[in-house]
């Protein structure tokens, strides 16, 4: 036999196959960029027992491929941690588990996405949705955000201004609660009248619940999903960020024309039995606790975050006190790049995140986002100090 060429698959690959642009997994000394929690909060011995004591109760059905939805308990848990903490009236047929929440946003994108549909979003939003709505061809808008969410005027004028153009907006994606990447929650008077606008116009909300549990300060607002019964309202959740995001566990609740299309992209069968018997034995007996003291870990690593920001950018940038989740978003004067000092700063220890990256538009890059949840408290301090070191000496900042 001649000796066999490499196979090439040029020509091959279907148009909604971008190559995918995802950086690789580099850490910088002081890492804001990445949002992961901190190794040290994993709950791993009782994650471990837990699984012990699942398997040795229902373990043998793991010779049996799950049901696509997932595993039917852990649904029921989903349902009845919704009411409690929540106020959403849900039965275990709304939820499907899926493969973190990220599986979940995709595949109502994918349901419901066309090329050239007008999405709209928060004025920066998390990358993750915003990269699956392009790959879909949605042409993505984002509204005006102040710290209290989204601007009820931008909402129905962009609105409007899509009618205008002949286009209709297919649907409303809002991350209310500890924003990624804007750290804020948009108060109840804003999410009532979001709701009232979208349903004037007829517009699905797809609300990303993400972050909820990770409240260590202030009162949790009604969700906009408990505000709806009418099934205009998509939600989703996640065990990532109560539990470890490398369990692969989130879920979805909607109404059953919409999980009958969604379901079409769940790929592999149901989300992985092993983990889900883990994670549901855990959160049984131990979620508010575990939760309690995530919360106040993350507290103290937002307040030295502040206190650093506050010492060191304090005149020369804006900010706004998250009361839980994972960010701080650092608004620098206008015309300030940050974009460009990005990869220079991180090899110089710092990682961030510009704003131009969760931007729609690609505006932002006067603004940062830093994560507080990974490294330690006096990490947050001192990388903070560094950071303005670095934006010292490339001449960003004149203190
Ligand atoms: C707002 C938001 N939604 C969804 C996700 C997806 O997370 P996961 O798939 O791990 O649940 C993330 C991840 O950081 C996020 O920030």
């Amino acid at each position: 036999m001649a000796d066999a060429q490499p196979f090439s698959f040029e020509g091959l690959f279907s148009a909604h196959a971008p190559i995918t642009t995802r950086g690789g997994n580099r850490n910088a000394k002081y890492d804001f960029a990445v949002a992961y929690p901190d190794p040290e909060t994993l709950p791993l011995d009782g994650l471990l027992e837990s699984l012990k004591v699942a398997l040795d109760r229902e373990g043998k059905n793991l010779a049996y491929y799950p049901v696509a939805e997932g595993l039917p308990s852990l649904r029921q848990f989903v349902a009845e941690k919704l009411e409690r903490d929540r106020n959403m009236k849900v039965s275990v047929d709304d939820v499907i588990l899926t493969s973190g929440s990220g599986e979940g946003i995709a595949m109502i994108i994918h349901a419901l996405t066309d090329p050239g549909d007008v999405i709209l979003t928060e004025e920066f939003v998390y990358l993750g949705t915003l990269r699956q709505m392009r790959l879909w061809g949605g042409d993505v808008r984002s509204v005006k955000c102040d710290d209290q969410g989204m601007i009820p005027e931008s909402l129905e004028e962009t609105i409007k201004q899509a009618q205008n153009e002949g286009k209709k907006v297919k649907y409303i994606y809002t991350i209310p609660t500890f924003q990624n990447p804007l750290g804020w929650t948009m108060s109840l008077e804003r999410r009532k009248k979001a709701l009232d606008i979208a349903r004037s116009y007829g517009i699905p909300i797809l609300e990303d619940d993400c972050y909820v549990d990770l409240r260590f300060e202030g009162e949790d607002v009604t969700s906009f999903r408990s505000m709806d019964d009418t099934g205009q309202v998509l939600y989703v959740g996640s065990f990532s960020k109560i539990v470890a995001p490398g369990m692969r566990l989130g879920y979805m609740v909607a109404p059953e024309e919409v999980r009958k299309r969604a379901m079409s992209f769940k790929g592999g069968g149901g989300v992985n039995q092993f983990a889900a018997l883990a994670v549901e034995e855990y959160l049984r007996n131990h979620m508010y606790e575990h939760i309690n003291e995530h919360n106040d870990a993350l507290r103290v690593k937002r307040d030295a975050m502040l206190a650093a920001l506050g010492e060191n950018f304090g005149g020369a940038a804006k900010w706004v006190k998250p009361e839980g989740g994972l960010y701080v978003w650092v608004e620098f004067p206008e015309g300030t790049d940050l974009a460009k000092l990005q990869d220079q700063a991180f090899d110089e220890g710092v990682g961030y995140y510009n704003g131009s990256m969760f931007s729609p538009e690609g505006k932002g890059a006067n603004c940062v986002r830093l994560c507080f949840g990974h490294p330690n408290a006096q990490t947050n301090y001192e990388g903070v100090a560094e950071l303005a070191r670095i934006f010292e000496r490339h001449g960003v900042l004149q203190v």
